[in-house]
């Protein structure tokens, strides 16, 4: 038997619930992940059921109270390099000519940081030095992500994949009571900035154009018309040679007033030349 007392009716109202707050479409077999997920915050408010506590939450939550129910039903897996094909074209991308002096990417779903951490070497990597011309802007709807991001601190066994020659370059080793843990470089954190942003509000914390936008494994949780929509804010967001970069399994080759595919799950904004027959 449950904990807690789970009805369908509290799971329908758990996916209205977190549709309208993040976008996010729970598919009808994520009951059980939805109430385990739940379970942590059911036992701190001192619920008695799933019922109670979102009665709770949607009489007098507080901002708190919905960020952490936001942040519960969120799914953060992510890695360092994850797709290795995009950091390879990101990395051709900066080096591009006519590239402006400063470029700028903004990593929209950044989860627990891998993803920019991994932007962040690709841009020392490209242009060979710790300081890169390059700024990163990450952000994530997720506080405790962001959170952890901030911290730049991973268990060892999350940098094991990498090249020994990244490990060495970009990371440093605890010692002591850290071992066991590799704590990303100060020079990559200085080209990092993390900000909490819902891609679904009206306003966005980010200002200017993009050399690059990532936004990878997060549309597949939205609908078709949110995608759309969304993508059909960020490609302006763009400089016309900017690149938009997809999940693998996200794609929008329908969406031709918009993008333009140039390669593996990469895409330019339609209204530019880039890669485009001469
Ligand atoms: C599966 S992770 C992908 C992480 C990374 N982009 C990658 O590909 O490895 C999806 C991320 O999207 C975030 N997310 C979900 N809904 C969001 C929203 N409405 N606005 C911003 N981020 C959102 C989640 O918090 C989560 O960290």
């Amino acid at each position: 038997m449950s904990e807690f007392a789970y009805t369908q009716r509290d799971f329908t109202r758990i996916r209205e619930l977190i549709r309208k707050r993040a976008g996010i479409a729970l598919a009808e077999a994520k009951r059980d992940m939805a109430y385990g997920r739940l379970t942590r915050l059911l036992r701190a408010g001192g619920h008695r059921s799933v019922a109670d506590y979102l009665d709770t939450l949607e009489r007098s939550g507080g901002t708190d109270d919905w960020q952490q129910f936001v942040n519960a039903l969120t799914t953060n897996l992510t890695s360092f390099f994850r797709e290795a094909h995009h950091f390879e074209t990101l990395a051709r991308h900066l080096r591009r000519s006519g590239a402006p002096p400063r470029q700028r990417i903004w990593c929209s779903a950044a989860s627990t940081g891998e993803e920019a951490w991994s932007l962040a070497i690709t841009a020392c990597e490209a242009f060979d030095r710790l300081d890169p011309p390059v700024e990163i802007l990450a952000t994530d709807i997720d506080t405790a992500c962001l959170e952890r991001a901030g911290r730049a601190i991973y268990p060892v066994a999350r940098i094991e994949d990498l090249s020994a020659t990244r490990r060495k370059r970009f990371f440093q080793r605890g010692t002591g009571s850290n071992a066991g843990q590799a704590r990303v470089l100060p020079a990559l954190q200085r080209l990092v900035r993390f900000a909490p942003c819902n891609l679904l509000d009206a306003r966005w914390p980010v200002q200017g154009q993009f050399d690059a936008v990532f936004c990878r494994n997060v549309m597949i949780y939205f609908d078709k018309p949110t995608q759309l929509r969304l993508l059909g804010r960020m490609v302006p967001l763009l400089h016309d040679d900017g690149l938009f970069f997809a999940g693998h399994s996200e794609s929008f080759f329908h969406a031709t007033e918009i993008v333009r595919s140039c390669g593996r799950s990469v895409y330019a904004p339609a209204r530019s030349r880039v890669g485009r027959a001469a």
